[in-house]
């Protein structure tokens, strides 16, 4: 099987994509189908923007799949979810080691299975040592969440005296979270616009594209679209234009 990884070619590509994955039900109940088969073929978009990301030479690669809230979904479709979970992680494992993808699985994963957290463990164990693009599958996660298990780790290690209070600051928080990069480009499909707490820290200084399109039809089309979007904003970060040029100028 071809590698896909990196080959890194395009210019100004964003180091961190995010990507709020939704619109799977819609798609299923626009075709008179239950919801469970637009996450079924929402698992198809999966691989193929997987592959896509690496290929175009992505560094971090962070898929919103089950938010903290989902739980509040009717149980058949929160059991179907976690079935699904769990045969794609099984499945798509050796392909992911393969294309030397690091995977991880970030969010509160005490809350699975016992069988769902053991195959998180092996699958992670797999593509610990790879190389390539680093994917991250947020289960269970919330942005509020990550905020929350740093707070109370450096609290916990400040009340051991393991670490000084007053040396916290935003790099510290940063590095504790599940998910310790910026976010460049965060997309969300659906046509919702709202952010359903997802890195809430992370995306801070993110450019944000909204897509119409359903999770199931994403491909590389659509994230080419992000991509371009991304490419034709000025990111300032609290500048003024002028500041950017003289500094792209002094490069
Ligand atoms: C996203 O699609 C998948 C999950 C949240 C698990 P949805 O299931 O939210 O699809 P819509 O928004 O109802 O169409
Ligand atoms: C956000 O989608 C969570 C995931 C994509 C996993 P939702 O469909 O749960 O978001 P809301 O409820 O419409 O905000
Ligand atoms: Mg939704």
């Amino acid at each position: 099987m071809q590698n896909v990884i990196n080959n890194g070619g395009e210019a100004n590509i964003p180091r961190h994509v995010a990507i709020i994955m939704d619109g799977n039900g819609r798609w299923a109940e626009a075709q008179g189908k239950p919801r469970i088969f637009g996450h079924r073929n929402g698992a198809e978009a999966v691989r193929r923007t997987v592959e896509a990301a690496a290929q175009r030479g992505i560094k971090f690669l962070t898929l919103f799949a089950f938010s903290s809230e989902n739980w509040k979904r009717p149980k058949i479709e929160v059991a179907a979810l976690m079935r699904l979970f769990s045969e794609t992680l099984k499945k798509e494992a050796p392909r992911l080691k393969e294309n030397n993808i690091k995977t991880v699985i970030v969010g509160d994963t005490s809350r699975f299975s016992e069988t769902l957290q053991r195959e998180i463990d092996e699958i992670q164990a797999l593509t610990v040592d790879c190389t390539g693009m680093e994917l991250r599958i947020a289960a269970n996660y919330g942005g509020r969440w990550d905020i929350a298990m740093v707070t109370k780790a450096l609290a916990l290690k400040s009340a051991m005296g393991l670490i000084d209070p007053s040396s916290i600051d935003e790099e510290t928080i940063t590095s504790y979270l599940s998910v310790p990069e910026n976010v460049d480009l965060l997309i969300r499909t659906g046509g919702e616009k709202r952010i359903s707490n997802f890195l809430l820290w992370q995306v801070a200084y993110a450019e944000i594209y909204f897509s119409d399109v359903l999770w199931p039809d994403f491909d590389d089309a659509e994230l080419a679209k992000g991509i371009d979007f991304f490419r034709s904003r000025e990111r300032r970060f609290g500048m003024i234009s002028e500041q950017l040029r003289d500094k792209d100028n002094a490069d």
